[in-house]
C-alpha cells in the first residue's frame, strides 16, 4: 500500500521528467542536425552562400558597383537554389523575401543578358549615349547586390529561390530599354504595396531603401536615354497588392524552367487573369480609349451577368473607378477611358475589379496591367 507522501513523490518524479523533456526538447531540436539534403543534380557550391558573410558584401564592396565583366557578378554567377540549413518554421517575413528574391532573379538577369547580347556599338547605332552599356553594367551590379541582399533576409530555415528561364525583348536595343522602364518602375510600384507586408520596420525600411534605388535607375533612364523630363510627378503610384504584380510577371517566365525545389511564385497568388490593351492601341494617354485583352488563353475571366465590374485606376495615391459592360464579352469587346483627370506622369496601375476602388485584394478579378505615362510614346510600343 503506497501511503500519500509516497504517491506524491511519484506524482514529483512523474513532473520533473516531463519537465526535463520540456527543458531538453528545444536544445535537441537546435543541435541536430538540418533534415534538408541538397539533391544530387546541385554541385552543393550554392551552400556556401548560406553564410551571409561569404562573397562580397553589398555596401562594402565595389563588386556591385563597379564590376565591368561580361561574366556573371556574384550572385548571380551561382544559381541553384540554397538550401535550409536549420530545422524549424521559416521566419515570419521569409515568403515575403522568397518572392522578392524571386522578382529580383528576373531583373538581374535581364540586365545581365542584355550586357551579354548587346555591344557598345549596338547602343551608339541606335542613337543613344556611348556609355549606355557601362550604365547597364552598373544596374545590373546593383541588382547582383539586391540578390545578396535577399538572399540573406532570408531566414537559415527556409529555401532561397533560385533563377528560372524568361523571355526578354532582346532582338533590338530600344526595345529592351523600353521594356527597362517597364520593369524599374513596376517594381518601384509593387514596393509600395510589399512594404506593407514586414513584420518588422527594419524590413520596412530596407525596402523603401531598395525602392530609391530603382527610381535612381529609371531616373538616369528617363534623362540619358528618352531625354526626358526625370520627374514622375509629385508622388509615384501607390499600389496595395504587391502579389498581383508579381503574379504578372509570371507571363515572362519560361513555363516548367524554375528549379523543382524553388518555393511556388509567388506566395500566395490568386492566379488572376493577365490583362492587356488590344494590340492596336495607339495611345495610353489620360483620355484615350481602350480595348482590353486578356491574353492568356488558357485564363480568361469569368463575368457574372448579375454583377457589374469595374476598371480601377490607380496613380499617385488616387483611383479612380469607371463601371465597365461586360454584358456581352467575349462576343463584344471590354473598352475603357483612361481617366482623363490623371496627369501625364509616371504609371498608371489598372485593373478590373466587382467593387469600386478594389477595396480589398479579392475584389480584383483580372490584371493589374502597369501603363507607363513617361515616356508616353512607350506605352502601347510595349504591348
Ligand atoms: C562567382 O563570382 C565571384 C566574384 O567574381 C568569384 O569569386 C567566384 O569564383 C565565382 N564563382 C563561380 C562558381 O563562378
Ligand atoms: C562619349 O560621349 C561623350 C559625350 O557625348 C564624349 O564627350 C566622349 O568623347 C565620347 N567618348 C567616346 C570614347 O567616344
Ligand atoms: C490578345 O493577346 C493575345 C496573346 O498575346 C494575342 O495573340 C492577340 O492577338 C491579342 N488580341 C488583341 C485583339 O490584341
Ligand atoms: C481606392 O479609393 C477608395 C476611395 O478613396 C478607397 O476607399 C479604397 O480603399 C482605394 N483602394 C485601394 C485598393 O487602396
Amino acid at each position: 500500500m503506497m501511503g500519500p507522501q509516497q504517491t506524491f513523490s511519484r506524482a514529483l518524479v512523474v513532473i520533473m521528467a516531463i519537465l526535463l523533456i520540456i527543458i531538453l526538447m528545444p536544445t535537441a531540436r537546435v543541435s541536430a542536425a538540418p533534415n534538408y539534403r541538397v539533391p544530387a543534380h546541385y554541385s552543393g557550391e550554392a551552400q556556401k552562400l548560406a553564410d551571409p558573410t561569404y562573397g562580397p558584401i553589398p555596401g562594402q564592396s565595389d563588386h556591385y558597383n563597379y564590376y565591368w565583366g561580361i561574366e556573371r557578378p556574384f550572385p548571380g554567377n551561382i544559381t541553384d537554389p540554397i538550401f535550409p540549413t536549420e530545422n524549424g518554421p521559416p521566419a515570419p517575413n521569409d515568403y515575403t523575401w522568397q518572392n522578392l528574391l524571386s522578382a529580383e532573379w528576373v531583373i538581374f538577369e535581364f540586365y545581365q543578358q542584355g550586357v551579354e547580347t548587346f555591344t557598345d556599338e549596338d547602343f551608339i547605332k541606335a542613337g543613344l549615349p556611348n556609355n549606355t552599356r557601362r550604365r547597364l553594367m552598373e544596374i545590373r551590379n546593383n541588382e547582383a547586390g539586391h540578390l545578396r541582399i535577399f538572399q540573406n533576409q532570408i531566414s537559415p530555415r527556409s529555401i532561397k529561390p533560385g533563377p528560372c528561364k524568361y523571355k526578354f525583348p532582346l532582338d533590338d536595343p530600344i526595345k529592351y530599354l523600353a521594356f527597362m522602364t517597364v520593369l524599374e518602375i513596376s517594381s518601384m510600384v509593387f514596393l509600395t504595396g510589399l512594404v506593407q507586408q514586414p513584420e518588422l520596420n527594419v524590413h520596412k525600411s530596407a525596402m523603401v531603401a531598395i525602392a530609391a534605388t530603382e527610381a535612381r535607375h529609371e531616373t538616369w533612364a528617363l534623362l540619358d536615354i528618352w531625354k526626358e523630363n526625370p520627374f514622375g510627378g509629385p508622388t509615384d503610384t501607390m499600389f496595395p497588392y504587391a502579389n498581383q504584380i508579381l503574379y504578372t510577371t509570371n507571363a515572362i517566365i519560361v513555363p516548367g524552367s524554375c528549379p523543382p525545389e524553388n518555393p511556388e511564385y509567388p506566395r500566395p497568388h490568386q492566379r488572376l487573369p493577365f490583362l492587356s490593351a488590344a494590340k492596336d492601341t495607339k495611345s495610353l494617354a489620360p483620355g484615350s480609349v481602350v480595348r482590353l485583352n486578356f491574353t492568356d488563353p488558357n485564363n480568361q475571366p469569368h463575368f457574372h451577368p448579375g454583377i457589374q465590374y469595374y476598371a480601377v485606376f490607380f496613380h499617385g495615391l488616387l483611383n479612380i473607378s469607371m463601371p465597365i459592360d461586360t454584358k456581352h464579352w467575349p462576343k463584344k469587346d471590354i473598352a475603357i477611358t483612361i481617366p482623363p483627370e490623371f496627369e501625364t506622369k509616371g504609371v498608371i496601375v489598372a485593373l478590373v475589379a466587382n467593387t469600386p476602388g478594389a477595396p480589398t485584394f479579392d475584389t480584383v478579378v483580372a490584371g493589374p496591367a502597369v501603363i507607363l505615362n513617361q515616356p508616353v510614346h512607350l506605352g502601347p510600343a510595349l504591348l
